[in-house]
């Protein structure tokens, strides 16, 4: 410490307290949104959030999707990834759905109501995209090239079954 001048001492502190600056001045817009949105302006992030949701999920599942085309060689440790995401992911579509949204005006939704008028059902065609994912990461895990596809088409099913029920085209 001796060897630090006073002044440089100085200099520090203003560079330690302008990144704390920085990080309440983050912090506070985060604040904004979260806290002090208007109950419409909270519903209207919950549709950004699940679109992003869905983003990720679909994300994952391009991962493998060229393999079933037949287009890239089947690697099963990209597939039991991919897999693995997608079931922590799955399993967060009834929370995104939790704030019914239906009055949101402004936020482009292709949701349908029955959502929240078919809540149980709706919950039951998650669970069944989080089961068609742990079976893919087992059958990813195994190395089997045709049972791995043989699941990665059931989960493929599991969205084209939700979307036919509860997505407008
Ligand atoms: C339990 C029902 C359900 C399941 C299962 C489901 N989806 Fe969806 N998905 C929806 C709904 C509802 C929307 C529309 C969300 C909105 O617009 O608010 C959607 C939207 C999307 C979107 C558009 C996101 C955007 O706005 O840009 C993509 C892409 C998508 N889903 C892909 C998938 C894939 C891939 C799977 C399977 C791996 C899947 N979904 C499984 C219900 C589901």
């Amino acid at each position: 410490m001796r060897l630090l001048a006073k002044s440089n001492l100085v200099k520090l502190g203003l560079v330690a307290l302008t990144a704390l600056g920085t990080a309440q001045a983050v912090y506070a817009a985060d604040d904004d949104s979260a806290v002090n949105a208007s109950p419409e302006q909270q519903a209207a992030k919950m549709i950004e959030n699940r679109q992003a949701l869905f983003k990720v999920i679909n994300y994952n599942s391009d991962l493998y999707y060229s393999m079933l085309k037949n287009k890239i060689p089947f690697d099963a440790p990209t597939v039991a990834k991919a897999a693995g995401r997608i079931e922590v992911l799955a399993a967060m579509i009834p929370d995104m759905f939790a704030t019914d949204t239906r009055k949101v005006t402004g936020t482009k939704t292709r949701a349908r109501e029955g959502i929240w008028t078919n809540a149980a059902d709706y919950k039951a065609k998650s669970d069944e995209l989080v089961k068609a994912a742990q079976q893919l990461g087992a059958a990813a895990k195994s190395g089997d090239k045709a049972a791995t596809y043989k699941v990665a088409r059931v989960l493929g099913n599991a969205c084209s079954g939700c979307h036919d029920n509860y997505r407008d085209k």
